[in-house]
């Protein structure tokens, strides 16, 4: 796998100046209030297209079960994921039927780029090839939020719709109704493919415009705009997650400005294969033989060939997953000080993370056939061949913990505003 040097998103803006600040004594990062105007911050009032695909996004009666919105798995009050701790959702006509992969906040989308297989760093005449970078889902299938909504109407494990006209039929019989056809046209439920394309511009509309999906009142956005100020603690665990000798985290979940001075994003989008224990509460994987690869399928079929991806998954945002209770995409830990753990101890201590098989040998990369494992990282710090010792101290991985507590939302009432009273 290529070797990161730089962080794409981050290049674009502040990035020597903000990592110096951060590993200095006092880190004081460069963004001020101005950054927010530069923000292309949402209007307080939503397109009539956004305004529709917000009903969409909450509307059950979409649903093959009449049960379920998008919204039960991302759920508006946690950040636009899921409400519970479970590793993968229930859904489908009888609700019963299980999904493979975690529910991922839909937080911060918007800025994801495109899917390429060769991300090279935009306006730099020496970027390495960093990989595979972008796209939509955790194996960046989706080119866009428009076309992603196929996937869950029609997934039989989630909204298990039959077809397309199926749910066009349920658009047509909604409350709705009349506001569609007065967006789309009188004729437009003559035409279900078309109508199904319209509903999907409409929930990307919602989810690119709605202020819900990219609030940016964490605390660290306060103090990136002088309107807060870390605690001893929290100033630690930046530095922890920052120091290429330490965490190394911001190397893949950047922190500091992306272009345009755009707020940090906490993820540079890349796909790499982290090699994670495998996950017994995810109902697909009591059959050994399957495995789910990331880029190179089964969900996602492209790229079944491109075997030197088999594993690989996309770089989450850290924003607001202090919050979550299921961690990376096989959701297979519940806790996010053990998420920060296993990044310390992956390489230093695997008996702890990975099943030993019947001849006692620890499997590490148990998640990935034999013939796979390879494409496991070693290259990118805390990651390394030849381990001495946890990367972390106890004390910095709780230091860490605390930091990415500032990345929640909810800390202020406006963007990189002060803490709400
Ligand atoms: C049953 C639970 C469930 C429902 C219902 C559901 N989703 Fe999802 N959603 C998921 C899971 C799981 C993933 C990750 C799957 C993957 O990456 O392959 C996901 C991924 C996504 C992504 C990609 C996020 C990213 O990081 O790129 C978007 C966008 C999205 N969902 C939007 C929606 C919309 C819009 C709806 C309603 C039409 C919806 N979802 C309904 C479970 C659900
Ligand atoms: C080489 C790139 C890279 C580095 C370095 C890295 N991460 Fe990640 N991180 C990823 C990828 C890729 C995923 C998603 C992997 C998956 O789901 O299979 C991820 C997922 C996560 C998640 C789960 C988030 C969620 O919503 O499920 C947490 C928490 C996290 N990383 C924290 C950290 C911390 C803390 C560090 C430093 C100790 C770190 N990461 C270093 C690439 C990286």
């Amino acid at each position: 796998m290529p070797l990161k040097t730089f962080a794409p998103a981050a290049l674009a803006a502040g990035f020597l100046l903000f990592s110096l600040n951060v590993l200095s004594a006092v880190p004081t990062p460069t963004p001020k209030s101005s950054v927010w105007v530069r923000y292309p911050t949402a209007p307080d009032k939503l397109s009539p297209a956004a305004a529709l695909g917000k009903l969409i996004f909450f509307d059950a009666t979409l649903s093959g079960s009449g049960q379920m919105s998008c919204a039960t798995c991302h759920s508006p009050d946690h950040a636009y994921g899921p409400s519970n701790g479970l590793a993968v959702q229930l859904g489908g006509v009888d609700m019963k039927h299980a999904g493979a992969r975690s529910v991922p906040s839909l937080r911060y989308l918007t800025f994801t780029p495109l899917f390429t297989r060769h991300y090279y760093v935009p306006a730099s005449e020496d970027s390495d090839d960093e990989g595979p970078t972008g796209g939509f889902m955790r194996d960046g299938s989706m080119a866009s939020l428009r076309e992603q909504m196929a996937m869950p109407m029609l997934n039989p494990n989630e909204m298990a719709n039959a077809s397309r006209e199926a749910v066009v039929a349920k658009l047509h019989r909604s409350p709705y109704s009349a506001a569609f056809a007065r967006l789309y046209g009188a004729n437009v439920w003559a035409d279900p493919a078309k109508a199904f394309v319209h509903a999907g511009e409409a929930l990307e509309a919602f989810e690119t415009e709605d202020p819900s999906f990219h609030p940016f009142t964490s605390k660290f956005d306060a103090v990136m705009s002088d309107h807060a100020t870390f605690s001893a603690a929290e100033l630690r665990g930046l530095k922890a997650f920052s120091d290429p000798d330490k965490g190394n985290c911001a190397q893949c979940h950047v922190a500091s400005p992306g272009p345009g001075g755009r707020p940090a994003a906490f993820t540079d989008y890349s796909f790499v294969a982290l090699g994670l224990p495998r996950n017994q509460e995810i109902p697909a994987n009591r059959d050994p033989e399957y495995f789910d690869m990331g880029l190179c399928g089964p969900m996602r079929s492209d790229m079944a060939k491109e075997t030197q991806y088999c594993g690989m998954f996309k770089t989450p945002t850290l924003r607001n997953s202090a919050g979550r209770g299921v961690f990376f995409h096989n959701g297979v830990f519940h806790k996010l000080e053990d998420a920060v753990r296993f990044y310390s101890e992956r390489d230093s201590n695997a008996q702890k993370w990975f099943a030993r098989q019947s001849n006692g040998k620890v499997d590490k990369f148990n998640d990935l056939p034999k013939a796979y494992r390879i494409n496991v990282d070693y290259v990118d710090p805390p990651f390394t061949h030849s381990p001495r010792k946890p990367v972390l101290r106890d004390a910095e991985i709780r230091d860490i913990v605390v930091f990415l507590k500032t990345l929640d939302d909810g800390f202020s009432s406006v963007p990189g505003g002060p803490a709400r009273k």
